[in-house]
This record gives C-alpha cells, sequence and structure tokens, in this order.
C-alpha cells in the first residue's frame, strides 16, 4: 500500500458516512463517534486500533460499499491519567450497525481491557445487527455478550446508550455495571413499537417504550438520565474517578481538605420526635461524606432505597440507604433489586459499603408477594451476606424485623454496627406488635385505644431503642449523630486491612 492509498483511508475512516451523515446526527443533537470519544478522554490521548479495517461482505451490493473502520472507532486512552478502552459506534456508518469485523474491533479492545486490568466504556448508537451480513453479525454480538460476561467483576463496564440501542444488542448494555442514557435522543428495547403494534395491538411511542425516563425511572435498566452526550461523557468521567481500574486494585484516593472529625450538629435534629415522621436521608449523607459530595446511582428508580458513590477521607465508598421520605423507606422488590446489584459491583470492586438504615419492614401487599419479594428480597440479603468488603452500619431510626438482619446487620459479617439514641431495633413496629400480642385483651378491653396506646408505650420503652441490640453486642456502639462521619471514617480506616473470605466454591446461585 502506498503511502497515499494510506493518507486516502486514513481520511475516509475519520470522515465517516460522510458530511451529510455526520450533519444529520448533529441536527439531532447528537455527536459524531469521534467527538465523543474526543469529549470522553483525555485531551490527545486517544490511540486509535483497527482504523483501517473493513468488512468482508459481499452480497447486497455491500463489496463496493466499504468504508475503513466499518461504524466503530475503537482504541484506548486516558481518564484523568488513567488507563481506559473505548469503542463509540458510528451512526453516519451503515446506522452504526454491528458487522462482523465491527464485532471483532470491540472483541478486541475488550480482551486487551481485561489482559491490561482497565476499564471499558461502550459508547452504544447503532441499528443493531448489520442486516446484509445475516448470521455473521450475529455472531459478532454472541461474542461480545461473552466477553461482557467474563470481564465482569474483573474490570468496571460502562454503557452509555447516545442513539438506537435494539434487539438482542441491548443485552450488552444489559450485563455491563452502569448504563447512562441520554435524553431525547436515546433508546432501548427488545421489540420496537411496530412489532408490539403487530403482536400486542398496544401502541407506544419510542420515547414511552424505551427512553431515557422510561429505563431510568420504570424498568431500571438505566442507571443515569443525562440531558445530552456532552452532560453523558462528563459524567462516565466523573464515575469513573469513583472507580479502581480492575478488581485487584483499590479506587484512587483523592485528597480532601473536608476535616475527618468534622462535627454536623444539625443532625442531632434530622430525625422527627414523630416515629411515622418522614426525613430526608439523603440530607445525613450529604452531611457526613467528604465535601458533601454524592454521586447518586438510579436516583429516579426504586427513590426508597437510595445508592451511590461518595469518599470518606477521599477513599470511595458504596453507600446504601434506606429513604423514609419515599414508602417510608420499605423494602420492596425494585428496591431489593437495585440495593442488591450495587452491594455486588462494590464487592466485586473492593468499594467498602456504608449501610443507612432506617427500615420499617418490607413492602406488604399481594403486588409484592406475587411479583415475588421473596425472591428479591433475598438477593438482597444475599448480596450483603456474601459481601466480604469492610461493612459499616448505622441505624438511625426503625430497623424492624427481616430488613434489620438484611440491612448489612452485624450477623452478615458487617465489621461495625452504630446505632443512634432514636434507633428502634425490634421483630416489628410497636402498633403492630401490640394488636398481635394484646388481641383478645384490646378485643375485651372497655376503652381498647388507652390499653393500646399503654401498651405501645411499654413495648416502645422496652424494645424500640438500641440497648437491647447493644447489650448483645449486635450494634457496636450508640453514637452521637453529630459525631457520625469522625465514627464512619474511624470504623473504615480499622477495616482497611480486612481478610475475610468465604467457603470455596464455583459460584454461589444468587435467588434470580
Ligand atoms: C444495516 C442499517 C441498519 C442495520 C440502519 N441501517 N440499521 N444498515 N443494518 N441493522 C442503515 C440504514 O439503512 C441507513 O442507511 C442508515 O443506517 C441510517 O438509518 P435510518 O433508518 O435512516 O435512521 P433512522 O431513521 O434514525 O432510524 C434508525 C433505526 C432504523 C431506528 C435504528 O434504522 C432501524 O429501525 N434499523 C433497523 C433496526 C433493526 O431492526 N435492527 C436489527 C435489530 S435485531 P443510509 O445509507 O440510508 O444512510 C438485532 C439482533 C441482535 O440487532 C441480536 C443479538 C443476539
Amino acid at each position: 500500500m502506498s503511502l497515499e492509498t494510506l493518507r486516502d483511508k486514513v481520511r475516509r475512516a475519520e470522515e465517516g458516512g460522510g458530511p451529510e451523515r455526520r450533519e444529520r446526527q448533529h441536527r439531532e443533537g447528537k455527536l459524531t463517534a469521534r467527538e465523543r470519544v474526543e469529549l470522553l478522554l483525555d485531551e490527545g490521548s486517544f490511540e486509535e486500533l483497527d482504523q483501517l479495517v473493513e468488512h468482508r461482505c459481499l452480497d447486497f451490493g455491500m463489496a463496493d460499499q466499504r468504508i475503513p473502520g466499518d461504524g466503530v472507532v475503537s482504541g484506548y486512552g486516558r481518564v484523568e491519567g488513567r488507563l481506559v478502552y473505548v469503542f463509540a459506534q458510528d451512526f453516519t456508518v451503515f446506522g452504526g450497525s454491528l458487522s462482523e469485523t465491527n464485532a471483532r474491533k470491540i472483541c478486541k479492545i475488550m480482551d486487551l481491557a481485561v489482559e491490561m486490568g482497565a476499564p471499558v466504556i461502550g459508547l452504544n448508537d447503532s441499528g443493531g445487527a448489520r442486516i446484509q451480513e445475516g448470521v455473521a453479525s450475529l455472531a459478532g454480538y454472541a461474542d461480545i455478550f461473552l466477553r461482557n460476561t467474563l470481564a465482569s467483576g474483573v474490570v468496571p463496564q460502562i454503557s452509555a446508550i447516545m442513539g438506537a440501542c435494539a434487539g438482542g444488542a441491548v443485552y450488552s448494555p444489559a450485563i455491563t455495571d452502569f448504563n447512562v442514557m441520554v435524553k431525547d435522543t436515546s433508546c432501548m428495547f427488545v421489540t420496537g413499537p411496530d412489532v408490539i403494534r403487530t403482536v400486542t395491538h398496544e401502541e407506544v411511542t419510542k420515547e414511552e417504550l424505551g427512553g431515557a425516563m422510561t429505563h431510568s425511572a420504570r424498568s431500571g435498566v438505566a442507571h443515569f438520565a443525562v440531558d445530552d452526550d456532552r452532560a453523558c461523557l462528563a459524567l462516565i468521567r466523573e464515575l469513573l474517578a469513583y472507580l479502581p481500574s480492575n478488581n485487584l486494585e483499590e479506587a484512587p484516593r483523592r485528597p480532601t481538605e473536608d476535616p475527618l472529625d468534622r462535627e454536623e450538629v444539625a443532625l442531632e435534629e434530622l430525625v422527627p420526635s414523630d416515629p411515622m415522621k418522614p426525613y430526608d436521608m439523603k440530607l445525613l449523607i450529604e452531611a457526613v461524606v467528604d465535601e458533601g459530595r454524592f454521586l447518586e446511582v438510579h436516583e429516579l428508580f426504586a427513590p426508597n432505597i437510595v445508592v451511590g458513590f461518595a469518599r470518606f477521607g477521599g477513599r470511595s465508598v458504596g453507600l446504601v440507604a434506606n429513604q423514609p421520605a419515599h414508602l417510608a423507606g420499605c423494602l420492596d422488590i425494585d428496591a431489593s433489586v437495585k440495593g442488591a446489584r450495587f452491594v455486588r459491583f462494590c464487592d466485586a470492586f473492593n468499594i467498602p459499603l456504608v449501610t443507612f438504615e432506617d427500615v420499617p419492614g418490607f413492602l406488604p401487599g399481594t403486588g409484592q408477594e406475587y411479583g415475588g419479594i421473596i425472591r428479591h428480597g433475598a438477593k438482597l440479603l444475599y448480596a450483603y451476606a456474601e459481601a466480604t468488603v469492610p461493612k459499616v452500619t448505622v441505624i438511625t431510626r426503625k430497623a424492624y424485623g427481616g430488613a434489620y438482619c438484611v440491612m448489612s446487620s452485624k450477623h452478615l459479617r458487617t465489621d461495625v454496627n452504630y446505632a443512634w439514641p432514636t434507633a428502634e431495633i425490634a421483630v416489628m413496629g410497636p402498633e403492630a406488635a401490640v394488636g398481635v400480642l394484646y388481641r383478645r385483651d384490646l378485643q375485651a378491653a372497655e376503652d381498647p385505644d388507652a390499653l393500646r396506646a399503654r401498651k405501645v408505650e411499654e413495648f416502645r420503652e422496652k424494645f424500640a431503642n438500641p440497648y437491647v441490640a447493644t447489650d448483645r453486642g449486635f450494634v457496636d456502639a450508640v453514637i452521637e449523630p453529630r459525631h457520625t462521619r469522625a465514627r464512619i471514617v474511624a470504623a473504615l480506616e480499622m477495616a482497611r486491612t480486612k481478610r475475610s473470605r468465604s467457603p470455596p466454591k464455583k459460584h454461589g446461585s444468587i435467588p434470580l
């Protein structure tokens, strides 16, 4: 190949599907694949691989339609100086569709990522399997799914959905650790509106079916919904800063000026004196973490549990917190699955877990029981029990029944369990307990309300406090709310050298 031919090929690769199609991307509010890669990575750090690869399809007139790079830009670069691997589907080239060679490019960088121990970021914008290539394209997808699975728990995998992602193609992002969807310009579905109309006669728009808001608030498929491509790429950079490059490393430390023993007097007033009154658990999180900075994951999905990343003393932690401001903080199916997935991710990547607990129990009702709250609730229990990273729990108010056991209790190998003086640790809430224990007395009483009130008070005195659990050592200490940050920092520092192990096995059988 002459130097001239080489230059021509490189130019054609960089042009992608040509100016008109690039212009169309911009008109639709989307950046091109190359623009996205440039914005994602540290300036000038991108090293492209396989830029000149072309497809080998000879059918449907494809022999005359070859564009170097074949619809995906792939390679490696740096984010805040750390190595990452990236592929970006180029919608201007055959709709970013996945061909045999295009899949090989993606597989190559995934293999490199696992070998070198660095995250993989996939920027998805594609019409799916390249129709002209038939089964060769499907095989390419399967090759990617296999690699997603093998890389799971070894290197972080992040998917950005920045355009179409339909059919079986959704299953690669589905296996990755985080999905970021761009509002208005992205969609994900297994079968689109047209097929749905034919099969079930339902009328639904693309956006309603699989837009960013649908997947971030309803299905939970997306962990983040962002306004545009730039916000998407900035968020991925922010997320990466909390994560280690692989499962053998720790997350990078970010020096902080925030005093480790900072007291927050306002926390003394956070829990209302009326146990039925809600409050916002995020106020506690923001009050105690470094600089109040909290990257919430799955913010719009199952808001009765809050999960996300923050730092204590410059070190990353995964935070899991019941949210009394939604459904009184009850655990339901969605909250259990959301929490379990997050706990397992943190455990796989050596990120300590801090849990803030205020949970009246699992959500009652036929909807939950028929939906399998037993099976799904067990996932959260399993995930916490299995996790061997440092674990610290703070009970702020209610820790009732099975939910007490589930939410990183001492019994699940949690290293340090604290409670605030307002904690209530009991088999169930006082009202429910009195209803069970004194049913006959209440039926026979002349003034059942007075009896109920007296018994509730007695029960509250006896059980609705942290001291029975402290007597047993199930809670290590009752702490003053204002000291929460300092106590968590100390507990995490103590547990840094933790060497916890589980019995050898191929893998467990988490109730899926
Ligand atoms: C080849 C494709 C393509 C595909 C789009 N193009 N999808 N080429 N294979 N799968 C081409 C178009 O022909 C067009 O070429 C260009 O990409 C842009 O597409 P448009 O249709 O003009 O774009 P738009 O109107 O924005 O619509 C985007 C779209 C639509 C919604 C993605 O193109 C579409 O419905 N495509 C087919 C989607 C699909 O059914 N894919 C298979 C899914 S099943 P020109 O030359 O005109 O620019 C699947 C199985 C995976 O993926 C299985 C894994 C196990």
